[in-house]
């Protein structure tokens, strides 16, 4: 055999040692074995040799490129595991500071409008009221004929409506949780119905289609309109503090006979008059009476033994000012900045 073989593979294997305890990465690695093992690289330029060599010495030169070629290749396995390490070693100890403070979770919290429907809740199941909840979807009959507003009543245009059929309509107000109530039930009744009513109003700062109402409805024998008074009153100082004053303003509702509406004094100026209650000092939260007996008579009640009070507030009115937002929209974008402040 050739004798100079195993001496040039000495010295290729030296140079492929160094060159390799240089490469400092994967590329690195990458283009040393390109060098030596690659197409035109020194160990295959070696095996071309082994051509020219005499017939009988080709087998045993092909056994020494070969036993190179594998050593060659379990170091360059060792490189890259080596670089491998060694850039993982920097990562953990450059780039993760397992000291610094992590970034807090954001928390959520009670959207506004639940939390003031929730408190209005409570206060009505403290003084031991029922807690209704109606179907969004109700009747005509429910909507309107039992609440006294018969077909062609200009009231019934007041609630303009989605309807689902000529009989079933996205309720426009929750108080045909009165008649579902007193259909189902014997005086005496105690119940509040919180939920979503729908109307056909245009969307800007004070309306939106969908809203929150809660109803309220007590029928017993001897009720007053003291009573209604009394508990609406409560109720304002529950939502806006002990200080809130309440005006009950005469008006009209086809379901009530006396009627009022209901007003809150202004809690941003507390009476003193500024923009946000128009300069009246006062803010209409709902509507209230005593119920007509046209109602108490069409649920099969008898109107000459049993009286009763009921209201309609709006929840979305009350929550804007219990948490001086002055655009009713802010409750509908949600925007997570917005809500973390009024938490
Ligand atoms: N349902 C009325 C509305 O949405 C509000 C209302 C007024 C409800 C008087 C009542 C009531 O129960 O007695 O405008």
């Amino acid at each position: 055999m050739d004798t100079f073989l195993p001496e040039r593979l000495q010295e290729i294997g030296d140079r492929f040692r160094i060159a390799l305890a240089n490469a400092a990465d994967e590329q690195a690695i990458e283009n040393v074995r390109i060098a030596f093992l690659g197409r035109g690289g020194e160990i295959t330029q070696a095996r071309r040799s082994i051509g020219a060599l005499p017939a009988d010495q080709r087998p045993e030169a092909g056994k020494v490129v070969n036993e190179a070629v594998v050593g060659f290749e379990a170091l360059l396995a060792q490189a890259g595991t080596r670089v491998h390490a060694l850039l993982l070693e920097a990562e953990l100890t450059h780039a993760i500071d397992v000291t610094f403070p992590g970034t807090p979770a954001r928390t959520g919290s009670i959207h506004p409008l639940r939390r003031t429907l929730r408190d209005a809740v409570a206060y009505f199941r403290r003084r031991g009221f029922a807690v209704v909840l109606g179907p969004e979807i109700d009747t005509t009959r429910n909507n309107f004929d039992a609440l006294n507003i018969p077909t062609d009543h200009p009231a019934r245009e007041g609630f303009d409506s989605f309807y689902l059929s000529p009989d079933l309509l996205l309720r426009p107000h929750t108080s045909p949780s009165q008649i579902r109530t007193m259909q189902a039930y014997p005086p005496p009744i105690a119940i509040v119905a919180p939920g979503k009513c729908y109307r056909r109003d245009a969307v800007d700062a004070r309306h939106l289609y969908m809203f929150h109402q809660i109803e309220g409805l007590l029928v017993a024998p001897d009720i007053h309109f003291g009573h209604l008074k009394g508990m609406l009153t409560g109720l304002c100082r529950e939502l806006f503090g002990s200080q809130a004053q309440v005006r009950f303003r005469p008006s009209f509702f086809p379901f009530t006979e006396p009627s009022a509406e209901v007003d809150v004094s202004c809690p941003t100026c507390k009476g003193a008059q500024c923009r946000t209650c128009g300069g009246s000092g006062w803010i209409e939260i709902g509507g209230s009476g005593m119920v007509h007996p046209n109602v108490l008579l069409a649920v099969g009640y008898d109107s000459r033994r049993i009286s009763g009070w009921a209201f309609g507030i709006g929840i979305e009115r009350v929550a804007m000012k219990r948490y001086d937002v002055n655009d009713i929209r802010t409750f509908v974008e949600n925007d997570p900045d917005v809500l973390e402040q009024l938490a």
